[in-house]
């Protein structure tokens, strides 16, 4: 199998085609590059070398550095489990190690090493993803989905009254950053502000440092606070871990976190409700009741996984991936998008997915994402809630309009414009209670949760009137809070 195929490094580096010639597109060794004008359509560019080299191919990232592109299915799964043949450690890829990928290469954002865990391995990485996940674990699930519930409706209320709305830019983009501020212990930070800064961090225009030093400064004095004096958060159960994290590594560990959830939750709410919204069929048994809406969302996980690929895995020795010859130190993308389509795993792409959960959109092996149950309850709750409310909504501008922006990593949907019947505003009143638990108690019960008052999370153009303060658990609830819970229960059953 290996005795034909191809390796990176032994690619013929003679110059391209001349300009003008229609495989002007290709790069030096007759190599597709995966950026500039001829990538705008990754999808299309990942359907053709599939059919050119099969389940992994060489391509050429920015500034003609190669790479392999994992195609298929199988293929991407032996990648993430295989910690002993590849490593996301970038200090060993070829290029970075030779000084050929230079310190200001536009993709060093993704290939940097940093120290944490998503590029560690090994003790070390165990070490740092323990304090991580037993952070996750005190995350009680039903708070959280209560929370995300009423941000849902708190966001509905700011554009409900108009009958038009931007789901992108006043929902989808929102509610993630909201759920992470109120999960990492700083719900006072979550407002327009902060939502603009992680996207400008994340699409790297020239503010993109200053919005990166907008959130890295909340996350500090967050994990200074908290050093100081830890509380039942997300944060806190970083910070006393007995793993022993620094400040810098807390921090760090805070910055992937926020922009991991942000930025892939984001993608997953307006890919899911961009679905509901142009795809009749979809729509169509969502409401028969054929579809719940998690098993919609499970369907958009394969069909556009949040992040397309994943920078990067780098080989530790020599061996062999879907035909081709890799050499210690080459480098291979990750890729969740092309390798869902795998026509060995979906021979018809239109034939539903339900009940399969084996997609790639969250990873594998010692890598997997740890946070998929969180954004997977935003994603379900956000867009259950969202059509309960705007039963009526519909798509406001033909769609072919439908923009995204992409890059290797992610595809974002720009705007996803809507209308429906104006409704009324919904009373809501946001909880101000924490969704961490204390760390020796692993189940939810009423009264182990903290009972001093933070203000409501919700930000509002204007000076926000103060939050009534949320009785204890166990207190009785006023007649006219019932009238609200009892609104909240029938709303969320349906009735
Ligand atoms: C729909 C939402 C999400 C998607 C599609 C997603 C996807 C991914 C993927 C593909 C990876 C890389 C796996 C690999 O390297 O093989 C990852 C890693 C990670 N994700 Fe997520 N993620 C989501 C939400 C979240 C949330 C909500 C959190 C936190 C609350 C989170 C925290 C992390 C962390 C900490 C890692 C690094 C894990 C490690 O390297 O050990 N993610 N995620």
């Amino acid at each position: 199998m290996t005795s034909d195929s191809s390796s990176l490094t032994d690619t013929d580096h003679t110059p391209g085609p001349p300009p003008g010639c229609p495989a002007h597109h290709l790069g030096p060794g007759g190599l597709q590059r995966l950026y500039g004008p001829d990538a705008q359509d990754l999808g299309d560019l990942y359907e053709r070398l599939r059919e050119q080299h099969g389940t992994v191919a060489p391509v050429l990232l920015h500034e003609d550095v190669p790479m392999w592109v994992v195609l298929g299915h199988a293929e991407n799964q032996h990648l993430v489990r295989s910690p002993s043949l590849y490593t996301r450690d970038s200090r060993i890829w070829s290029p970075l190690a030779d000084g050929t990928v230079k310190p200001d290469h536009p993709l060093m954002p993704h290939i940097a090493w940093q120290p944490i865990c998503s590029h560690a391995e090994g003790d070390e990485h165990q070490r740092l993803r323990a304090a991580v996940t037993a952070a996750m674990t005190t995350i009680d699930h039903r708070t959280l989905r209560r929370h995300i519930g009423l941000h849902t409706q708190a966001m509905v209320n700011r554009f409900c009254e108009r009958g038009r709305a931007d789901l992108v830019s006043q929902f989808a983009d929102h509610l993630p950053m909201a759920v992470m501020c109120e999960i990492l212990g700083m719900p006072e930070e979550y407002n327009d502000r902060m939502v603009q800064a992680a996207r400008d961090a994340l699409k790297g225009t020239e503010t993109a440092i200053q919005s990166h030093t907008y959130v890295m400064d909340a996350l500090s004095r967050l994990t200074t606070r908290r050093r100081a004096r830890p509380e039942e958060d997300f944060t806190s159960h970083l910070v006393t871990h007995p793993a022993g994290l620094s400040d810098d590594e807390v921090r760090e560990h805070l910055r992937l976190v926020l922009f991991a959830a942000y930025e892939a939750t984001a993608n997953l709410l307006a890919n899911a409700l961009r679905m509901v919204l142009t795809e009749p069929g979809f729509r169509a048994r969502l409401s028969g009741g054929q579809m719940t809406v998690p098993e919609a969302i499970e369907q958009s996980l394969w069909d556009e996984p949040p992040f397309s690929t994943v920078f990067g895995y780098y080989a530790k020795q020599d061996t062999e991936l879907g035909g081709q010859r890799i050499r210690k130190g080459d480098g291979l993308l990750f890729a969740p998008a092309p390798g869902n389509l795998d026509p060995r795993i979906r021979p018809d792409l239109s034939a539903s997915m339900q009940g399969n959960r084996s997609h790639l959109a969250f990873g594998g092996g010692p890598h997997e994402c740890p946070g998929q149950d969180i954004g997977r309850a935003i994603a379900d709750v956000g867009v259950d809630a969202l059509l309960m409310r705007l039963s009526d909504i519909q798509l406001d501008c033909p769609e072919g309009e439908l923009r995204w922006r992409s890059s290797i990593a992610s595809r974002h949907l720009v705007a996803l414009p809507v209308r429906f019947e104006p409704k009324p505003q919904q009373d809501v009143t946001l909880p101000p209670r924490p969704m961490a638990v204390p760390a020796q108690r692993s189940t939810w019960q009423a009264g182990t949760l903290r009972t001093e008052q933070t203000p409501a999370a919700e930000p509002r153009p204007t000076t926000p009137p103060p939050a009534a303060p949320e009785p204890h658990p166990t207190a009785p609830v006023p007649a006219r809070r019932r009238g609200i819970l009892r609104r909240l229960l029938h709303w969320w059953r349906g009735e």
